[in-house]
């Protein structure tokens, strides 16, 4: 989970460099580095902290050159200090490399390195193979092939990116889990881990897999598999453009990104859903009423909050396909020996496509027979690649860490998919069309509840962002909504907060429940509403202080709670893709009352590409 590029072409590099990082910097900020190859050598620069205390050195000095690479890290092995910075180099400090990823094998390499007489100056599992590569070539083999030995040897996940400052002009990439992807440009070429620092130079995207190791110049880019031949593959034309992952005048990309929901939810419903005739198509998914029927069961695999929003899949699902469904975290499945055959339909869900504990689930299903489908926001990402059917969420790039429109667009698809299995079991035109009418509106609705409550839910944060504590609760379809508002909030705000059933708060957390402790409710009309009335009754019994995101006109609920939040009305499948935006924009303030890094919390990055 770091960020990696590298570019050769006429520009200079340093200005594509960091502006590149600055693309990626979501992947993990714990220190930030580069190299640039001129007439001069390899120069090498390393900071630790964010990308602005690179750019603040390297505004100290003037470097330039036309071929390079840059890193933004997130640590795993080694503290966060400019020593432990990539990128990392050979004893001769020719051989540069970057890595995404996690060298299983580094500690055995690194002591047979340093026997045969190889000095490491850095704590990193990724050093190795800077000092594996300069072995190789000590003993008269030439670079890339030295680089294609290297490789051979390494266990574990890794994205690299080498150069050798004795070759000015090539760039050796090689991938083996985290993704990489290659840029093909005029007179120019450049690679990184997502396609947002691609877009600024072309349109035109290589995505590398498994296995294969590219090298790229300032004139063609070749590609080998794992056996050494020559792969042939058309770039891929994407179509997202570079303003569209800036922050467009917003404070912050989270802000950004929960205004856009309403964009975003429908252009994943677009040109999918036909009301008039009643019928719902996938273009990357197909399947006929028959191979459907023989499904016996579906597990659906996703972390973080794609795995909340397949919390609400389950309930949509179940309800449209009358077969059990299981949901589980990526890191719990692939360790679980989960029952699968070729009867089990696996959907993962992830916005990147690239979370290294989801797609190791959907492996595991896959080995054993599932078929794959996945709801991801990233074109040709790895769990796309991998699946035989993809829903795509046209969210566009999601670059805040705290997931926000990437929910909701998750939750539009699991909707629009519910509505295409009861097409495949025979189900009524009618009601699937009256379904299709409240999808159709519902970015209106997101609209208008931003229009109304924003401002009230803005002074609610600043009289609740002292708290130490809260708790977010819901019944049904609202309980991962409960889920997903406590991870918002811990995640941006550092507050603990914990999401629990309502009607399982008094199996404990009750205890919890004084006059210092917000409880955060959703209460809309669904079948338990009554049900749930009574559970925050018990909350006020107690003294809690109790918000509540409730239907618009609740007058009963404006008597009982101390702070309601009303929200437009829809039918109980798709109140979840408006409940969680109180939510959202609750976290969204109280973190920036408390000063925290919104866009960047501490801990923690956007993909999280190692297990
Ligand atoms: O890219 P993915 O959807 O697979 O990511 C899964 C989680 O890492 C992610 O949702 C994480 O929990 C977010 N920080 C939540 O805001």
């Amino acid at each position: 989970m770091c960020g990696i590029i590298g570019y050769v072409g006429n520009r200079d590099v340093v200005p594509v460099l960091i502006g590149g990082l600055k693309k990626l910097e979501y992947r993990g900020y714990d220190s930030a580095g580069i190299a640039v190859v001129n007439a001069k050598g390899v120069d090498v620069v390393r900071a630790e902290g964010k990308l602005i205390n690179l750019e603040s050195k390297l505004g100290e000095m003037q470097l330039h050159g036309n071929f390079g690479m840059g890193h933004t890290r997130w640590a795993t092995h080694g503290k966060p200090n400019e020593n432990n910075a990539h990128p990392h180099r050979d004893c001769t400090g020719q051989v540069v490399v970057i890595h995404n990823g996690i060298i299983e094998n580094f500690l055995p390499l690194k002591q047979k390195l340093q026997a045969a007489g190889h000095e490491f100056k850095t704590e990193t599992d990724t050093e190795v193979v800077a000092h594996l590569i300069e072995e190789k070539m000590n003993s008269g083999t030439k670079f890339v092939e030295a680089v294609k030995s290297a490789i051979k040897e390494l266990e574990g996940h890794y994205a690299l990116v080498i150069i050798n400052g004795a070759e000015p002009g090539t760039i050796v990439a090689a991938k083996h889990g985290p993704p990489l992807v290659i840029g093909i440009g005029e007179d120019e070429n450049i690679v990184a881990s997502d396609v947002a620092p691609l877009l600024e130079y072309t349109r035109n995207i290589i995505y590398l897999e498994d296995g294969e190791f590219a090298v790229l110049d300032q004139k063609k880019v070749e590609i080998f598999d794992g056996e050494d031949k020559l792969v042939t593959r058309e770039p891929k034309r994407i179509l997202w453009d570079a303003v569209m992952a800036e922050k467009e005048g917003y404070r912050h990309y989270m802000l950004k990104e929960i205004h856009e929901q309403a964009r975003a939810v429908r252009d994943t419903f677009t040109g999918r859903m036909f009301e008039e005739s009643g019928q719902v198509f996938f273009n990357d998914l197909q399947f006929t009423s028959e191979e459907w029927s023989k499904f016996r069961r579906v597990h659906i695999v996703a972390c973080g909050t794609s795995w909340h929003a397949a919390l609400v899949g389950k309930f949509l699902l179940e309800e449209a396909a009358r077969i059990p469904i299981e949901v589980d975290y990526g890191s719990e499945y692939r360790y679980r020996n989960p029952i699968v055959d070729e009867h089990t339909l696996v959907i993962g869900v992830t916005q990147s496509g690239e979370t290294a504990d989801t797609i190791a689930g959907m492996q595991e299903a896959k080995r054993k027979g599932a078929a794959l489908v996945t709801i991801c926001n990233v074109i040709g990402s790895a769990a796309t690649r991998m699946s035989d059917g993809v829903i795509y969420t046209n969210a566009g790039p999601e670059i805040g860490v705290a997931s926000t429109k990437a929910f909701t667009t998750q939750l539009t698809a699991f909707y629009l998919f519910s509505l295409y299995v009861r097409q495949l079991r025979g189900e009524s035109r009618d009601d699937i069309r009256f379904a299709m009418h409240e999808m159709l509106v519902i970015p209106h609705k997101i609209e208008d509840l931003l229009l109304k409550q924003e401002k009230h839910i803005e002074e609610l944060a600043h009289r609740f962002y002292k708290s130490q504590d809260f708790l977010f609760l819901g019944r049904g379809v609202h309980y991962p909504i409960a889920l997903e508002g406590a991870l918002k909030l811990k995640e941006i705000s550092y507050i603990h907060a914990e999401g629990y059933p309502a009607g399982e708060m008094k199996h404990g957390p009750i205890a919890l429940i004084d006059e210092n402790m917000p409880v955060v409710a959703i209460a809309t009309h669904t079948p338990v509403y009554e049900k749930v009335v009574s559970n925050l009754q018990e909350v006020k019994a107690r003294d809690g202080k109790l918000i509540v995101i409730c239907d618009e006109g609740d007058e009963a609920m404006k008597k009982l709670a101390d702070e309601v939040i009303e929200v437009p009305w829809t039918v109980e499948p798709l109140q979840p893709i408006l409940t969680v935006i109180p939510t959202q924009l609750l976290a969204y303030y109280i973190a920036l009352r408390r000063g925290a890094d919104i866009d960047q919390p501490r801990n923690l990055a956007k993909s999280v590409t190692v297990e």
